[in-house]
Parts: structure tokens; C-alpha cells; sequence
């Protein structure tokens, strides 16, 4: 048998017939791809009609309960993901030195890569991203598509328009199950001198390739999203899986057109704990690549400190998080990682 070139490039992994060492994850029963036989019908997130007179409140109990949902009628059309998804593809079936172009350099967030929350974790995964931050992508598009430039920016400029939008609306109408509005966010109100300081978006373009041993690969290893909330559309191959605490890691099927999204750090810290970040991963398999696009929602810039909704703290408290600055956040998150929520705690979880 050859030996196995542990030096794999991340470009290339959907061509490998076997699963490197530095690929293979050492999983539990309790991380089986495969429901447990007592739960063969295992439960999922809620699927949200966003044209249901009731949206407030079916949000509210999603964000409560899951931290998770998908929701349909979203208004994001069908072609727009349809070309997003294309764009991906053209992207991600480049050859692995074309994709390296894009790669992304120690200072940015842009650019072409393994995820970056691999440094967290001793084992590789089986995926490769390009993440598209507001402002510097337009040079690497350029990089990228020399020729079909004009048509990308387009195509994720309208993308970025729609999910904006989507983002906004369903940030009001869950802050409205709350009892609270977009005004009793400091930061996030417009007002006659300013304009809202509302996130800062990125999109991020996953690949997750066919795995010739799934069963012991990880595409993308457990963690919370640092933003407010993510939109994500996945092609039409399963992977993702949110955690819930009764009832173990459940997979989120997709269904065409229908878009996921769940809560971020960020909103579970305005929430003052109410809305879990929930913890979800992706995994691989091996017949069929997957794509997914997602459009996480961050905080505001600068100097704004983002803190528990008073209104929602209540006079009596007890308010769960000190005030950070999205950026401290972001550091704290790539220091401690998963305890990043912890190390803003004011309370603890016993109290
Ligand atoms: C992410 C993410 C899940 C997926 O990009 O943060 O969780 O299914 N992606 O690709
Ligand atoms: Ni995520």
C-alpha cells in the first residue's frame, strides 16, 4: 500500500481514496452519523412559514428552544441561490494552485482557506471556504475570475442586498417575541444624526467534499457562530447538525428553497441568555460533495459596546454579560473559543 502523504492539500481532498491520519477523528457512539436505533425518528428544527400570521411567535419559541430553524417564504428567489450556489462551484472546482490565489493572508479575514476555527482542533477537516468580507473581496474576485468579475460582484452584491434585508426582518420580529424593538438597541436604532451601526456582514462559501470514510471525518467541527445570526443555504445534500441537549445531535435535512438560520453569540448575549448560540457542525459523506453559503451577521464597528437589551435585563436582573466591543468579542473568541461566552459572563450559570 502507499503510504499516505500526510502533506494534504485541502484542495484536492475529494480525490483521495483513503482518509489521511491527520483526517481522522476519534468519534464516539454519541457522534454517530446515524440516528440511534431509540430515536428512529429523530425530532428537528422547527420549518417556519414566514408568511404565517403567528412568524412573532413561532420565531420566538424556535429561538428559545433550538436557537435553530429553517424558515420558507423568505422572499430570497430561487435563482439568486441558484447562481450563488453556481458561483461556489465555479469557485471550489478550480484547481487546487488557482484556489491557493485566493488564499487568505494572516492579517484578513478574506480569502480562501481551511475554516478557521481549525486551529481549536488537533484533527484537519474535511472542508474548504472562501470567505467573502465586506470590502476586500472585490480584489480577489478579480484574482479569481479575471474575466467573469463584473458577474460575481454582481451576483454577491445582490446576495449580500437580500440577506440584509432578511437578516433585519427577522431580527425584529424575533426582538418582538421578546417584547422588545430594534430602538431599545442602543447601537442598532437610527436616529436623526446617525445611521443604525448595525453588523457587519461575511459570507462564507463552503465545500465539504465525498469522503471516502465519513463515518471517521469531521467537516466542520462543533462551535457557536460569534454573530448575531447566520442565514445559511445548503445545496441539496445534508451535513449540518445542531446539538440540543435532550436529545444529542440532530440533522438538519434540507429542503429546496428553504433557508437555515440560528442564533449567534452575539444575539444570546442582547437576549441576556434567553436565545441558546447553538452549537452545530457539519458532517461529510461519500457519494455526493456539498455546498453551503453562509451569511453570518456580526456586530457593529468600532467602539460600540454591545450588551444585554436593558429592557429585557429588567430592573431587577440579574444582566448575565459585561459590555464588549464587537471586536473584543471576536479576540476573546479566538483565545478561549467555546469558553468566549463564559469570559464575558458576569453571573454564574447557577445563580
Ligand atoms: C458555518 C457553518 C455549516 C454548514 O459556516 O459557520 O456552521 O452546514 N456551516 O456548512
Ligand atoms: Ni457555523
Amino acid at each position: 500500500m502507499p503510504s499516505i502523504n500526510e502533506d494534504v492539500s485541502i484542495g484536492n481532498l475529494g480525490s483521495l481514496q483513503t482518509l489521511p491520519d491527520s483526517f481522522t477523528w476519534k468519534l464516539t457512539a454519541a457522534d454517530s452519523i446515524l440516528p440511534p436505533s431509540s430515536a428512529a425518528v429523530k425530532e428537528s428544527i422547527p420549518v417556519i412559514d414566514l408568511s404565517d400570521p403567528d412568524v412573532t411567535n413561532l420565531l420566538g419559541n424556535a429561538c428559545k428552544t433550538w436557537g435553530a430553524f429553517q424558515i420558507a417564504n423568505h422572499g430570497v428567489s430561487q435563482s439568486l441561490l441558484d447562481d450563488v450556489e453556481s458561483l461556489s462551484k465555479t469557485f471550489f472546482d478550480m484547481p487546487s494552485e488557482r484556489k491557493l490565489e485566493a488564499a487568505s493572508s494572516n492579517k484578513g479575514v478574506s480569502g480562501y482557506g481551511e475554516p478557521r476555527i481549525s486551529l481549536f482542533f488537533e484533527k484537519k477537516m474535511w472542508s474548504e471556504g472562501l470567505t467573502i468580507a465586506d470590502g476586500s473581496y472585490r480584489n480577489q474576485f478579480l484574482t479569481i475570475w479575471p474575466r467573469d468579475y463584473t458577474k460575481y460582484c454582481g451576483i454577491i452584491e445582490e446576495y449580500k442586498g437580500e440577506m440584509e434585508k432578511l437578516a433585519s426582518r427577522l431580527l425584529s420580529c424575533i426582538l418582538g417575541s421578546l417584547g422588545v424593538t430594534v430602538d431599545d438597541i442602543e447601537w442598532a436604532k437610527k436616529t436623526e444624526k446617525s445611521e443604525s451601526k448595525m453588523g457587519q456582514s461575511v459570507i462564507r462559501l463552503n465545500h465539504y467534499p465525498v469522503c471516502p470514510e465519513p463515518e471517521r471525518a469531521m467537516g466542520l467541527a462543533a462551535h457557536t457562530d460569534s454573530c448575531l445570526l447566520t442565514i445559511l443555504h445548503q445545496s441539496n445534500m445534508g451535513g449540518l447538525q445542531v446539538f440540543k441537549e435532550e436529545s444529542g445531535w440532530v440533522t438538519v435535512e434540507p429542503i429546496p428553497g428553504v433557508l437555515v438560520v440560528n442564533i449567534g453569540d452575539l444575539f444570546h448575549i442582547l437576549s441576556n441568555g434567553k436565545f441558546p448560540s447553538v452549537v452545530h457542525r457539519a458532517r461529510v459523506n461519500r457519494t455526493k460533495s456539498r455546498i453551503s453559503i453562509a451569511y453570518l451577521w456580526g456586530g457593529p464597528a468600532g467602539e460600540v459596546e454591545i450588551s444585554p437589551i436593558s429592557k429585557i435585563v429588567g430592573p431587577v436582573g440579574p444582566c448575565l454579560y459585561r459590555p464588549v466591543t464587537w471586536s473584543e468579542y471576536l479576540r476573546i473568541k479566538f483565545e478561549v473559543f467555546d469558553k468566549a461566552l463564559d469570559a464575558i459572563r458576569v453571573v454564574n450559570a447557577t445563580n
